[in-house]
């Protein structure tokens, strides 16, 4: 299984901050929150990534990242996105690199406590289709910026993005698993009310066929780009871990 990681996009909800840096280059306590997504990769056992970031600042993530051994990455590739056109539009420039394997993608402002190695695992002996990693969430304001699974017991029925009313306290997760199918569904998409390729209009093409599972975390999951308070919870959790 190959792993991408989105760094892309203009982080408008953390301007002026973004303005002058990439949001995925923002620290998170002592360390680039880009680092806590390449780790969580790592500690799942996928160590073949590829990074996809766009903007100004892509050098950065050169000099930060290398070429991964470090961090326990045997091959580590880049890929420009020239537009932020969506966590979607993202994803099609790892096509090549995936080349038809199974793909693990994760947000790279998304921090977790709890290790994505059993849901890597999951999805490595799951026949087909893909897999979303939920996380309850108390507050309707959160939950009105995320992701909502809509669910009939476990199984997800649909995910509705930004929901006015979420239909359920569970929200998704910037992890998501994929078949090859993912490649030629992308191309099908459309562009949102927001301008974006939404990646919650892939999931919706999986659960449409009955191809959709889904875990649950319960340790700490944050955003640390949703919000410049999520920004500075997060930075809270990380420290509280690490300090
Ligand atoms: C994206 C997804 C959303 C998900 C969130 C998790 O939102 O579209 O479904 O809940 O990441 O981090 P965005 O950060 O693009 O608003």
């Amino acid at each position: 299984m190959k792993g991408v990681i989105l760094a892309g996009g203009t982080g408008t909800r953390l301007h002026p901050l973004t303005r002058i840096t990439n949001k995925h280059l923002l620290p998170l306590y002592d360390r680039p929150m880009v680092t806590y997504a390449v780790e969580a990769l790592v500690a799942a056992g996928l160590t073949e990534l590829m990074l996809v970031t766009g903007g100004t600042h892509a050098g950065e993530f050169f000099r930060l990242l290398g070429n991964g051994h470090d961090y326990g990455i045997d091959r580590l590739l880049y890929a420009y996105q020239e537009e932020a056109g969506g966590i979607a539009d993202a994803l099609g420039l790892a096509e090549r690199f995936v080349d038809r394997d199974k793909v693990c993608v994760m947000l790279a402002d998304n921090v977790f406590e709890d290790s994505l190695e059993p849901i890597a695992a999951n999805f490595a002996s799951q026949a087909k289709g893909a897999r979303v990693v939920l996380t309850e969430v108390d507050e309707d304001e959160h939950l009105r910026h995320l992701g909502v699974a809509a669910l009939e017991g476990s199984r997800v029925t649909g995910i509705v993005e930004k929901p006015e009313s979420p239909p359920s306290r569970f929200a998704v997760t910037g992890v998501y698993f994929y078949d090859d199918q993912v490649w030629d569904m992308l191309p099908t998409l459309t562009p949102s009310a927001r301008g974006e390729l939404e990646i919650t209009d892939v999931n919706n093409w999986y659960v449409d066929r009955g191809e959709m599972e889904a875990d649950v975390v319960t340790g700490f999951w944050g955003d640390a780009g949703e919000s410049i308070d999520a920004y500075y919870e997060v930075n809270d959790f990380v420290r509280r871990m690490r300090g």
